[in-house]
């Protein structure tokens, strides 16, 4: 077998991942290639993650990786060995669903959706850190992530919402 033959079949072998997705714990081998958004999506059938530029640039794919804000795009699903991995599915139970996403129902931030789950994570993020944030605070917070529909008004009195409730 030649060098470049060997080189292939290495960067094609299988790697196992075990890690606790929205408090369950899988185990799953993986092709070295893989990006996590990748996996949370085709794998498990967490849709909530959503994949837009592809490329680090509007957070639609946002989720927390031992309880930092990452972009699902930008992480090799074999980098998340032995991680605790939260999406937007992990923030509802039946019978509630989270303040941050009740608050963007009765503000409307949200029209079509699409950045909703990643704005979501990004609030949370946000609000673990910085509890009571200022207007300036949440704007910075949220300027990885691109809407194309709100004009953001709803998004920033959303948080605020949460804020006052808290
Ligand atoms: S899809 Fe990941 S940042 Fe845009
Ligand atoms: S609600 Fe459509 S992209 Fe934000």
């Amino acid at each position: 077998m030649g060098t470049s033959e060997r080189i292939r079949e290495k960067e094609n072998r299988a790697v196992s991942i075990s890690v606790t997705v929205n408090g369950e714990h899988k185990q799953v081998d993986v092709d070295p290639t893989i990006r996590l958004v990748d996996i949370l999506r085709d794998e498990w059938n967490l849709t909530g993650t959503k994949i837009s530029c592809g490329i680090g640039r509007c957070g639609a794919c946002s989720v927390m990786i031992n309880g930092a804000l990452v972009n699902s795009c930008l992480v090799m699903a074999y980098q998340v060995d032995e991680a605790i991995i939260t999406t937007v599915e992990g923030l509802s139970t039946q019978e509630d669903i989270d303040p941050v996403q009740q608050a963007f129902l009765e503000e409307g931030g949200y029209q079509c959706g699409y950045c909703t789950p990643g704005m979501v994570m990004a609030v949370k993020a946000l609000l673990q850190e910085t509890p009571n944030p200022t207007e300036t605070q949440i704007k910075t917070a949220l300027s990885g992530n691109l809407c194309r529909c709100t004009g953001y008004g709803g998004i920033i009195r959303a948080v605020q919402r949460v804020v006052a409730q808290t």
